[in-house]
Parts: C-alpha cells; sequence; structure tokens
C-alpha cells in the first residue's frame, strides 16, 4: 500500500492494519481537508472504496459493492463478499442468497431497507473464491469504518468468512453461533450464511434461532426489539 493511500484512509479515520511481513513506513498524518466529501463521513467513505485499489480484486471487479440500507438502522447484516449478481448490480445481496436473507429479515420483522447490509470485501472475488489474508485486510478497514459510522446495536454476521474475519478468529461457525460477541463494546451475533440454508434448508430452524437471539439483543438495548 502506498503512503499516500494509507494517509487518506487515516485521515478518513479509517484504520488501516497492514498484513504481518508487510510493514511499510509509517505514513505522515494527513489532514482530512483535502478530501472529497470532507473526510471521514458516509460520502467520503463510499467515494474511497468506489477508487479503491488496494488489492488485486479491482482488476476483477465490475463496481465496488459499498454496502445499502438505512443508515440509521440498528441492525446491521454483515456478510462475506459479492458474488456476479452483486457485481453487476453494485448491491450486496441481490442474487438467491439475498432473496432469502429477506425473508429471514421480514420473519424477524424488518424490511431490507430497514437494516442495513454491508460484505467484509467491497469487490467480488473472481469464480465466487474466498477471499485472501491479504484481501480482507486491505478490505477490512472500510467495514470497520462503516460500523463506526452506523453504530449499530446489533451486528448479524452471516457465514463463516465475515464472522471469522470480523471477530478475528478461526473458531468454526458452528461452534460461533449462540454467543454474543463484542466488537468495539458492540454486540455481535452469528448466523449460518443464506447461500449455505439454500443448500441445507434443515439449518433454516438454527438461523432463526440465531435471529431471536439477536432481536433479544436489540429488545435489551432500547425496550423495543421490532425496530431496525
Ligand atoms: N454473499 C455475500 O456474502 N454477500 C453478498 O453480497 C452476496 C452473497
Amino acid at each position: 500500500m502506498q503512503a499516500r493511500q494509507l494517509a487518506i484512509l487515516d485521515a478518513m479515520g479509517v484504520a488501516v492494519y497492514v498484513p504481518r511481513g508487510r510493514a511499510e513506513p509509517a505514513p505522515a498524518r494527513a489532514s482530512a481537508d483535502g478530501l472529497p466529501g470532507g473526510g471521514g463521513d458516509w460520502q467520503a467513505l463510499e467515494d474511497a472504496v468506489r477508487g479503491c485499489r488496494l488489492c488485486g480484486l479491482c482488476e476483477t471487479r465490475t463496481q465496488t459493492v459499498f454496502g445499502v440500507g438505512n443508515r440509521s438502522a440498528r441492525l446491521m447484516v454483515v456478510g462475506e463478499a459479492p458474488g456476479a449478481e452483486e457485481d453487476r448490480q453494485g448491491e450486496p445481496f441481490v442474487g438467491r442468497a439475498g432473496i432469502l436473507l429477506n425473508a429471514m429479515l421480514r420473519a424477524a420483522g424488518f424490511e431490507r431497507g430497514e437494516v442495513y447490509i454491508a460484505n467484509v470485501q467491497k469487490c467480488r472475488p473472481p469464480n465466487n473464491r474466498d477471499p485472501s489474508d491479504e484481501e480482507a485486510e486491505r478490505c477490512l478497514p472500510y467495514l470497520r469504518r462503516q460500523i463506526e459510522l452506523l453504530d449499530p446495536a446489533v451486528i448479524l454476521c452471516v457465514g463463516r468468512i465475515a464472522a471469522q474475519r470480523l471477530l478475528d478468529t478461526d473458531t468454526p461457525i458452528g461452534k460461533l453461533r449462540g454467543g454474543v460477541y463484542r466488537l468495539d463494546g458492540r454486540p455481535v451475533v452469528v448466523t449460518y450464511h443464506p447461500a449455505y440454508l439454500l443448500r441445507s434448508p434443515g439449518e433454516k430452524r438454527k438461523s432463526w434461532e440465531d435471529l431471536k437471539l439477536a432481536l433479544g439483543v436489540l429488545a435489551e438495548g432500547s425496550g423495543d426489539g421490532n425496530r431496525a
């Protein structure tokens, strides 16, 4: 990563983690004044993601997939990475998995537009392969800044990759389910990815338990668990 890119992200409040073994000289602190959108707000972050060339996925993407939904939402859904349809449309979870995610949200009392949905990875990995460690480390600061800006009451990680990357753990998803974790103080609940549920519909019951857990956390936070 170039020092200038690091400085811009730093000025925007985006924490950048340089992968182990790839340390580069620390950049000078830049002022936020020169940034498009003033630095640090949603627009500046979206612009930075749109122009991002921090990993090789920028070479194969059709477009970046920033995130979608209510920027005042109390429930944030975090997935893995855009697939083919998301890459085409520029919006997360618009393919078959997205249709199931919408149904899951509706069952929990939310319309899609009431929550905020984003991925760990903002660009599609070719052939839907898992994002590499380096790709995830380069992209994760954007998600972390989205979380800071949104300040959700609960984060629902859908799928192993989202859960393990966000919680920085290798624990299998089957073991992560059922717990309430903390990310900078914010509660995180883990469930299966809708694409997995499409392949294994018998697991939907467990996912419903996870959604109820997330709703319980929301209710604890507000006394009104049915509000996004
Ligand atoms: N799977 C994800 O994890 N994210 C998407 O946006 C689409 C499918």
